[in-house]
């Protein structure tokens, strides 16, 4: 029966992997998937999370199934990091939660629950959005439609075209937003901005869907919950979804949340109620390992601080190879300005170059990154930088 099916092409972010790890140039330079890297190209475990491990060893007695919600520590530690210790919806009880098997588990069952709700669900994403989006919510039958957010040409957010578009979307439509380090461009709203959003969305009754994958990377780990807590206080409710994979380091582990705020505390114990139930029917529980780590580091106030200063550590890095770039890029001569990458936020940017250029750069510089020109930042390093701003000068002359 499987002879039926199309062979399907590689993922267009995992599939870079693949193609890099085949490619024999002892130049190349890797700037695809989004892991945070050193100056070595190493993506080590973070100190607190091997300290985390050290505590779990001695600390685990056995590997008895956790419960369908997850580890409730992790959970209530998670919700306060994302909405804030004195966060009001949690003070009235008004979220329900579950641990997931990473962002992209939390999005997945997030999606089945809308279904739920409504078989005709449509979910607004915006204009470019991380590519698998699309099939982590469509998959689960959800309509999507797409939002103007970026402008290539300009390097600019589109926020006036967004908004025009947003104040059409019918109430009860949902709409994905990316609460910090916008992925694939980089940028991000400003807090004016989110404040205009979060109006919308209470007097145009859509429900905002915010997809936290990297706080803690832009500004710092409260200024890049400003939008998503705003929302929160603002309307009535809305959907989250949360990974530690880059903030914490732990991509293989599968750490998520899936949170949903309801309108009354009642509310969110039906909601409890039927998110577990999603869970249940597709993987049951999720793993616990990662959460049990994330669990021990934010509970524990000397862990917490070394963690706090390992992810500013990444995020000043990122921040510094930005003007790196920019600044080898004008060393080299490039007619382009490209400025506009220190103003974007996190491990990504939009290098706001065509298809065709990507690919130059892929076929004859062995410079990988992802077809519509998102760069991981974090791929860059003090001895990569000039060979990779000369591969990008002498593509752009090509
Ligand atoms: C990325 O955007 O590169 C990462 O989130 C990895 C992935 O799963 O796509």
């Amino acid at each position: 029966m499987f002879e039926t099916l199309p062979a399907l092409s590689p993922d267009p972010i995992l599939g870079l992997s693949a193609a890099f790890k085949e490619d024999p140039s002892p130049h190349k330079i890797d700037l695809g998937v989004g892991v945070y890297k050193d100056e070595h190209g190493n993506t080590p475990i973070l100190k607190a999370v091997s300290m985390a491990q050290a505590v779990l060893q001695g600390r685990e007695t056995s590997k008895v199934y956790i419960t369908p919600q997850g580890h409730q520590g992790y959970i209530n530690g998670m919700l306060d990091l994302m909405f804030g210790k004195d966060s009001q919806v949690l003070a009235d009880k008004r979220v329900a939660a579950v641990q997931a098997p990473g962002g992209c588990g939390a999005l997945r069952i997030l999606a089945e629950l809308l279904i739920r709700c409504n078989k005709d669900t449509v979910v607004w994403v915006s204009d470019p959005t991380w590519a698998n989006h699309m099939p982590l919510l469509g998959d689960a039958g959800i309509t999507l439609k797409t939002y103007p957010y970026f402008d290539k040409a300009k390097a600019t957010i589109k926020f006036d075209e967004m908004m025009d578009c947003l104040k059409d979307v019918k109430k009860g439509d949902v709409v994905l937003l990316h609460g910090c380090c916008h992925n694939p461009t980089g940028a991000d709203l400003s807090n004016q901005q989110w404040q205009a959003v979060a109006a919308l969305a209470s007097t145009n009754g859509f429900l905002p869907f915010v997809d936290v994958a990297y706080q803690g990377f832009g500004d710092g780990l409260e200024e890049d919950a400003y939008g998503l807590r705003l929302l929160a206080d603002s309307v009535d409710e809305m959907i989250v979804a949360a990974s530690c994979s880059k903030n914490f380091g732990l991509y293989r582990e599968r750490v998520g949340l899936a949170a949903i705020i309801t309108k009354d505390a009642s509310v969110a114990k039906i909601a409890q109620s039927q998110i577990q139930s999603v869970a249940r029917g597709i993987y049951s529980m999720p793993p616990s390992y990662g959460g049990a780590l994330v669990d021990i580091i934010l509970a524990d106030g000397a862990l917490n601080q070394i963690w706090k200063s390992e992810v500013s550590e990444m995020r000043e890095r990122m921040i510094t190879l930005r003007q790196l770039l920019v600044e080898n890029l004008s060393m080299q001569g490039v007619d382009k300005d490209f400025s506009f990458i220190n103003e974007q936020k996190g491990m990504f940017s939009f290098l706001c170059i065509s298809p065709e250029h990507v690919q130059h750069l892929r076929s004859e510089h062995s410079v990988y990154f992802v077809d519509s020109s998102r760069v991981n930042i974090a791929g860059i390093s003090k001895s990569n930088v000039e060979a990779l701003a000369k591969a990008i000068a002498a593509t752009l002359k090509a």
